[in-house]
C-alpha cells in the first residue's frame, strides 16, 4: 500500500470466508483477502469448485499456491470447501462471505449467489470494490497471458508465476 492510504480498522473480531476457485490466486485476490482481514479480524480462504469452470490447477495445487502466496500471514487460514459454500460458512461460524467486485459483470454474477447463500445459511455477503491496481486482473487473463508466453509477474506472486510457467510454458 502506498503511504497516505487509509487503513480500515476492524469493526469487531469476527470471521469472514473469502471463497473462490483461485485457479490460480492473483494479487487481486490477495488484496481482497488482506482487506477482509482488516475488517473482520480473521479470514478463512475457502477454495471451492466452480461448476462452470474446468480448473488448470488441481485442488491441492491451488491450496499450495495460496499458502505460498500468503506466506503465513497471521489470522488467515486456507481450507478446501468440499461442497456447499453456505454449509461451510455455517460449520465454521462465519459472520460473512467477502468477495471482490471488479465491475458490473462481477456483480451480475455474484448477486444471485449472495442471495442464495443467505437463504441457505443466513450468511451475508459483503462486496469490496477491487483496488484500482487490480481492477482488470483475473485468473483467466493471467492464464491466457502465461499460455501465450507473456510475463505474469505483475499480477501474481513469484511461486504462482513459477507454477504457471511449469504448467503452461512461457517466460
Ligand atoms: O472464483 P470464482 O470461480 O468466481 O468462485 C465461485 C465459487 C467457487 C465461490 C462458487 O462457485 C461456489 O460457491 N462454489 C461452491 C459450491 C456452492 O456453494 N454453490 C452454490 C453457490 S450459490
Amino acid at each position: 500500500m502506498g503511504s497516505g492510504v487509509w487503513q480500515a480498522r476492524g469493526v469487531q473480531s469476527s470471521l469472514a470466508v473469502v471463497p473462490g476457485s483461485f485457479d490460480p490466486v492473483t494479487y487481486g485476490h490477495q488484496d481482497v483477502i488482506l482487506r477482509a482481514r482488516a475488517l473482520f479480524g480473521r479470514v478463512i480462504v475457502g477454495v471451492a469448485a466452480n461448476q462452470g469452470k474446468a480448473p488448470l490447477f488441481g485442488l491441492e495445487a491451488r491450496l499450495t499456491l495460496l499458502h505460498a502466496a500468503l506466506a503465513d500471514e497471521p489470522n488467515i487460514e486456507i481450507q478446501a470447501v468440499p461442497g456447499l459454500l453456505a454449509e461451510f460458512c455455517r460449520q465454521v461460524g462465519a459472520t460473512a462471505i467477502v468477495k471482490g467486485l471488479r465491475g458490473g459483470a462481477d456483480l451480475d454474477h455474484e448477486q444471485p449467489m449472495a442471495v442464495v447463500n443467505r437463504e441457505l445459511a443466513g450468511v451475508e455477503t459483503v462486496f469490496l470494490p477491487a483496488a484500482a491496481a487490480w481492477g482488470y486482473v483475473s485468473s483467466s487473463i493471467v492464464k491466457d497471458v502465461a499460455r501465450n508466453g507473456g510475463d505474469v509477474s505483475k499480477y501474481v506472486a513469484p511461486p504462482v508465476a513459477e507454477a504457471l510457467r511449469a504448467a503452461l510454458g512461457g517466460r
